[in-house]
């Protein structure tokens, strides 16, 4: 098991040690676990030359993940629960899990999957709510080395079958439907839309979750209570290289489709596990609730992989923090006597703005730790989640790290780190970051401000970017050679401490949620009447950032004029999801062009901002004229 830091005096040591021999560092936390076979070598790796990125860590290892859920905790937590499920609707009656029963009910469906043909290496799509068969699922898929990639119930068809065919998935797990707070999502139906153009599927298997009416394709789709019918629960794990693909999981970046980050089996588990009790300070005993949704690397990470192999109990949540009212939040809190809770910025906004009383009428004291993620927490919000939900005594982790990272690189130690409002702090024992100019030179010493990128390798980092090589090694290393880039821009204050800015390339971070704004203009454009659109992000109350579409569409008649943007929305949303849909849409007839013709975004990007008093240099402007008129249609006040 992993001891946790118990001081900053130990931080510190701790810190120079990983530093100093990053592979001795690692070594020994990876000695807590259960190997099949030990490693070879510690870390091979290169950043930047021929085949780059080349990481592998723990060379020739061997182990399953799942074991060291399993069969490592097994003596002493069968009884324990290990995931409590709270439905969206509070009147419908929770689930716990134990230990012992979730390893049965892995075990049976890693069985039933292999009874169906699928075998290590395949790649699995999983298209559920938020139900513990996603677990279930994911866990069996990594007991048998099948590679999961699961797709967040949010997103559209085409956006599914995009993921479905980049990485040849030939199974996808889903349901009828989904509950989200009123509503309900037709899963299985969207899914139908989908596999019209997957040729690699063969089979799904659907869990019955709303009761819904779906159709069944004979000979391809499955109900899952009669595929594990009469399968039987004794499994052996697959023994996996440390280096063997554990899952993928898409994410979007500056151009093109969404990328497959790829983690494998040794390096991540090391890595998340030892961020846990560190950051969280997380004790046996312990009710621990991140409300993230599994779809997103906070919930692989946060509900499940990291909390199991810690030997904790995970919440898991089905709903919306907003009903049946603005106070489930709390009202959960106070139900499981939740002692550590991580949530996103953009849920404490959106909660700040319902009032007080939603907090203050639930007893919250159970809680000792709180954290954040996704994206930088305003001090507003901050204060009130430290002074009313935390009542001001316990310490608030605010936790950078990224899909690509696999677990939290910077972030204090609850209760050891001192903390500072809107800063992410130190970061963890391994983690190099450094800041570079624009030409990649390293800033160094304190009080400077620049790009954020990542020195030395630590074991949690993607590898790849699934059937693209080359493309991770443009997307993350091209930029800096040598570094990690990480997309973000960053300040390190007087102390040493991190504030993290916020992105520096064309990804806006909307509610927490990575959305590249080539995504939605490539859907936007695909609206008939549309000839070119331009998308920025803009400052939004509770999203943190909203997006700002600017579009250029052939003569609309009154009435095209009048349904144009409704259309837009709902082109936006069928191509990627209800997430990317634009809150404000300007019908433009230019946009600002240098004379070569490229779009000059950050004159857009002030004008979303509401502040046209600056526009820097527009010397290069083809049509000046063009950047007064998006002025005057602005969808939001423009000083001038
Ligand atoms: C991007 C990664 C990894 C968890 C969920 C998001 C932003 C993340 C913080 C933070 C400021 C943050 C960054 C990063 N971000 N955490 N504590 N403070 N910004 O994962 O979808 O891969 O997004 O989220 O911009 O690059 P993701």
């Amino acid at each position: 098991m992993i001891n946790k830091i118990n001081s900053l005096a130990e931080y510190l040591q701790k810190y120079q040690e990983s530093v100093a021999n990053p592979e001795n560092f690692w070594e020994g936390i990876a000695e807590t676990h259960f190997w099949r076979k030990k490693w070879d070598q510690v870390l091979d790796w290169n950043f930047d030359g021929p085949g780059a990125p080349d990481v592998k860590w723990f060379v020739n290892g061997k182990l399953n993940i799942t074991e060291n859920i399993f069969e490592r905790n097994m003596h002493m937590r069968k009884d324990q629960v290990a995931i409590i499920w709270e439905p969206n609707d509070p009147k419908e009656k929770e689930v716990r899990l134990t230990y012992g029963e979730l390893f049965e009910k892995v075990k049976q469906f890693a069985n039933a999957l292999k009874k169906i043909g699928i075998k290590k290496g395949d790649r699995v799509a999983i298209y559920l709510p938020m139900v513990p068969e996603l677990a279930i699922a994911m866990l069996a898929c990594a007991r048998i080395g099948a590679i999961h990639s699961i797709v967040f119930a949010g997103f559209s068809a085409t956006a599914l079958a995009d993921r479905i065919n980049d990485a040849t998935c030939n199974l996808v797990i889903t349901s009828d439907g989904g509950y989200r707070g009123t509503k309900t999502i037709p899963l299985k139906k969207i899914v139908d839309d989908a596999l019209e153009n997957c040729p690699s599927v063969q089979n799904t298997i659907v869990l019955n979750r709303t009761g819904e009416d779906i159709t069944m394709v004979e000979g391809r789709d499955i109900w899952w209570h009669d595929l594990i019918k009469d399968v039987d629960c004794d499994n052996v794990a697959e023994v996996m290289d440390a280096e063997d693909m554990l899952f993928i999981l898409y994410t979007s970046g500056s151009t093109g489709k969404p990328k497959g980050v790829v983690h494998t089996t040794g390096g991540y588990m090391i890595y998340s596990e030892y961020t846990f009790k560190n950051v969280f300070q997380y004790s046996d005993g312990d009710i621990w609730w991140c409300t993230a949704d599994i779809g997103w690397v906070t919930g692989h990470s946060y509900i499940v992989y990291v909390p199991l192999l810690s030997g904790a109990t995970s919440v898991m949540f089905e709903g919306v923090p907003t009903w049946p009212d603005a106070g489930r939040f709390w009202e959960i809190v106070d139900k499981y006597k939740i002692n550590q809770f991580y949530t996103a910025p953009t849920a404490i906004r959106a909660l700040v703005a319902q009032g007080d009383e939603w907090v203050t009428k639930h007893d919250l004291s159970s809680l000792k730790v709180l954290g954040t993620v996704g994206e930088p927490i305003n001090e507003e919000a901050w204060r009130w989640y430290h002074d009313l939900v935390g009542k001001g005594r316990c310490p608030i982790v605010d936790t950078w790290w990224q899909t690509e990272t696999g677990g939290i690189m910077i972030s204090p130690l609850a209760g050891i780190t001192p903390t500072k409002p809107s800063l992410a702090t130190l970061p963890l024992p391994g983690v190099q970051p450094m800041l570079v100019d624009h030409e990649g030179k390293e800033l160094k010493g304190n009080g400077v401000e620049g790009i954020l990128c990542i020195k030395h390798p630590w074991p949690g980092m993607l590898r790849t970017t699934y059937g693209d090589h080359e493309r991770c090694y443009q997307t993350y290393f091209a930029n800096y050679p040598g570094y990690y880039f990480t997309g973000d821009g960053a300040k390190r204050d007087e102390e040493g401490y991190y504030r993290i800015i916020g992105r520096v390339d064309d990804v806006i971070n909307v509610s927490g949620h990575r959305i590249g704004t080539a995504e939605v203009e490539d859907a936007i454009n695909q609206h008939p009447k549309v000839n070119e659109s331009a998308v920025v992000g803009y400052p939004h109350p509770i999203k943190g950032a909203g997006i700002y579409a600017y579009v250029i569409c052939e003569p609309l008649s009154d009435n095209e004029l009048a349904n144009i943007e409704a259309e837009i929305r709902s082109t936006v949303t069928k191509f990627i999801g209800p997430i990317a849909k634009p809150d404000q849409i300007q019908i433009v007839s230019g946009l600002p062009k240098t004379r070569s013709g490229k779009i000059m975004r950050r004159i857009l990007r002030k004008i979303g901002e509401g502040d046209a008093s600056n526009l820097g240099d527009t010397s290069t402007l083809l049509d000046p004229g063009v950047v007064d008129e998006i002025i005057d249609g602005a969808k939001v006040e423009v000083k001038r």
